[in-house]
């Protein structure tokens, strides 16, 4: 049922897509039926690049045949589509569930737009459920892990801060870095935590996207729901 739903928002998502757009691709189940239906456009003629945001997505784009550039060659976008692990009214997302928080969000703010596509899990009324993902340098880790406890701790966190794991090993991401994932409960106050977590110097970036998404399009059992951020 769910993947019928994920489905949905990514059909209504890639109707934004226009001839000649510069096109950031997600990363995720949600972002995957996305790429999916971006590839059955392009092979029916749609002219259009894309930027993955993964090397998972990179694969899945290549095989659909979608064009594909670089922030290098193409530093600004038209439009990002990406899924999301939680957002709230206002629009601000926690992300990097799977991984790819970092390129996700170097490409969401590289575009004009980003769009979320969703089942109406994600929507939440406070961010924090879901733990938030913080991805840190190697080098130092332990230091690192400290520095982002005393935040987390600060900031009224609920539960601990982990190292991701694959398997026996920790989680690599694909720019060789290491994940933290905080089980804070519920985040009271998103904007001052995210400028806290970039203090430490050890930490690449984290999983709050705050300001980057202008529309979430959610899928419902009535439907596909178009949600703009709140005032606030
Ligand atoms: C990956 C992400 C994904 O967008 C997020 O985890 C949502 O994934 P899914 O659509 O599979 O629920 O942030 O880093």
């Amino acid at each position: 049922m769910s993947e019928i739903l994920k489905r949905e928002a990514a059909a209504r998502a890639v109707e934004l897509v226009q001839p000649g757009m510069r096109v950031g691709l997600g990363t995720g189940s949600t972002a995957r039926h996305f790429v999916e239906l971006l590839g059955e456009r392009v092979r029916g003629g749609l002219d259009v690049v894309g930027v993955p945001t993964s090397e998972a997505t990179r694969v899945q784009a290549e095989a659909e045949g979608i064009p594909l550039t670089t922030l290098d060659e193409t530093p600004q976008l038209d439009l990002t589509v990406d899924g999301a692990d939680e957002f709230d009214d206002r629009l601000r997302l926690i992300k990097g569930g799977g991984g790819a928080l970092l390129r996700e969000k170097i490409v969401a703010a590289a575009s004009t737009r980003m769009v979320v596509i969703a089942d109406a899990s994600k929507r939440v009324a406070g961010l924090g459920r879901f733990p938030l993902p913080v991805e840190v340098v190697r080098f130092g880790l332990a230091a690192s892990w400290v520095a982002v406890e005393k935040i987390a701790n600060r900031f009224g966190s609920q539960g601990p801060v982990t190292l991701r794991r694959k398997g026996d090993e920790p989680f690599v991401t694909d720019s060789g870095h290491h994940i933290l994932d905080i089980a804070f409960g519920a985040i009271a106050e998103p904007e001052t935590l995210a400028e806290a977590l970039s203090t430490v110097p050890g930490v690449v970036e984290h999983g709050l996207f705050i300001g980057l998404c202008s529309a979430a399009f959610l899928a419902t059992d009535e439907g596909v729901v178009v949600v703009e951020p709140a005032a606030g």
